[in-house]
């Protein structure tokens, strides 16, 4: 008989072909977590394939699914979902409560658990900022910052980037996460119609509140490491890795190249011929020992190469996404369907678009087989805990348990703490719905 040979009790353990992993590991008794009870959704059973990687079955649909959402490597497989053919050796992954936790968030964050990408960085920061904030109002700081995030994030939306993270007055914006390619180019015309708005900006300040207001802006391109960052509860995601570095240098060379934006040679080896270059200097940038080249770039020339994207628009600054076709959302049926690899339910009730996350936050169960009332509230079809769909608020609480489960069961299916579910906003345009992050 083929043998499981499992690293974490060093145990061997025989079974039948097309066995799961998981069911040998029950079988026997290992203590071998599965929160969802094996049915794909949780991830908490996932396990390494130290050997025999051939000796498991493909990845099935469900198992698909959850890698690429987590961005598992192919030797790290759903124990739950992964059938077997001949010997393996294995590792679980997940070992405790703390664990737990942490897998559940991550998919709650519907991130990846961490790759590289190779993107555009592109750092902007406010010119000697904290003698600024000092002179002037708190209230009235508070107010420039936020108009100069919001035309200079409406700029970078619109030319395919992401507003990333905010350091106090500085931010960092990435390019190339939707994958539709020319990452640096957009980047630098970015930064340039940046600095074109911040001349009548800037002219405006010093107007009304007799201040400069000048924006140093860096853009590197390279490779950074792209995954959900943060406590639990509070990830977001993140890009971290040398290349933001750079392009914080390249900004910080700004000061003494006297310059209001500079590219590394990183960057300009992505747009040569593609860009009018004003300037160029040579220096060492903080924290390298080699000399590099920067260019001051004064416009690009001709468009973007980018891919064109027709799943995704800007409309007031709200990035949308497109969904289902509004003709197949019919009163009273709900559709499945996905927001950047999150399980999202869509349907009408008394007319109006509704978009839920399409899992309970009680076991992060489906919701589609619930029924929804006329208020609007859908009722999980697994333990009765109802929701608004408008709010995501709940309105019951696992009040459809069975009468003859044992008392200690519900009490621990009870505590779990009641969060509400995410809801979504929903437009109609081009004959689909089109989902955002409220
Ligand atoms: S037990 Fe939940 S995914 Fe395998």
């Amino acid at each position: 008989m083929p043998v499981l040979s499992s690293r974490n009790e060093k145990g061997r353990f025989e079974f039948e072909k097309n066995q799961t992993i998981l069911e040998v590991s029950l079988e026997n008794e290992l203590s071998h977590l599965h929160v969802c009870g094996g049915h794909g959704r949780c991830s908490t059973c996932r396990v390494q394939v130290l050997d025999g990687l051939e000796n498991c079955e493909n990845r099935n649909a469900i198992e698909q699914a959850m890698s690429e959402k987590l961005d598992f490597p192919d030797d790290v497989r759903l124990a739950c979902q992964t059938k077997l053919k001949g010997d393996v050796t294995i590792r679980r992954l997940l070992n405790g409560m703390e664990d737990i936790k942490f897998a559940k968030s991550a998919i709650e964050q519907s991130g990846p658990i961490g790759s590289n990408k190779d993107v555009a960085i592109l750092f902007a920061d406010i010119e000697n900022f904290t003698p600024l904030s000092e002179r002037m109002a708190s209230f009235d700081v508070m107010y420039l910052l936020n108009k100069y995030f919001d035309f200079a994030g409406d700029i970078v939306m619109s030319n395919g980037g992401a507003m990333n993270n905010y350091i106090g007055d500085a931010f960092l914006a990435v390019f190339g996460l939707d994958d539709t390619g020319d990452e640096t180019f957009r980047a630098v015309k970015a930064g340039i119609e940046i600095q074109s708005r911040l001349n009548e900006f800037s002219a405006q300040v010093e107007e009304d509140f007799d201040e400069l207001f000048k924006v140093r802006i860096g853009i590197h391109y390279g490779e950074v490491i792209v995954g959900m960052l943060g406590c639990r509860g509070t990830e977001r995601l993140s890009v971290i890795g040398d290349t933001v570095n750079m392009a914080a240098r390249a900004e910080a060379a700004n000061k003494d190249a006297d310059t209001d934006m500079l590219i590394t040679e990183m960057a300009y080896s992505q747009v040569e011929g593609r860009v009018e270059v004003e300037d160029f200097i040579r220096m060492k940038l903080k924290g390298t020992s080699e000399r590099t080249t920067l260019y001051e770039i004064k416009s690009v020339i001709g468009d973007s190469l980018a891919k064109e994207n027709t799943e995704q628009k800007i409309i007031g600054g709200i990035e949308w996404n497109r969904s289902v076709p509004v003709a197949d959302l019919k009163e009273g049926s709900k559709l499945e369907t996905s927001y950047q690899d999150e399980a999202v339910l869509v349907f009408r009730h008394d007319g109006e678009l509704r978009a839920i996350q399409n899992a309970c936050t009680h076991m992060n169960l489906p919701l589609t087989g619930g029924d929804i009332d006329d208020g609007g509230n859908i009722t999980c079809p697994f333990h009765g805990t109802a929701y608004c769909t408008k709010t995501g608020e709940v309105t019951k609480w696992c009040e459809g348990l069975p009468d003859d489960m044992p008392a200690e069961n519900k009490a621990m299916i009870t505590s779990i703490k009641q969060n509400p579910i995410k809801t979504f906003l929903t437009l109609e345009s081009d004959n689909h719905a089109w989902l955002a992050e409220p």
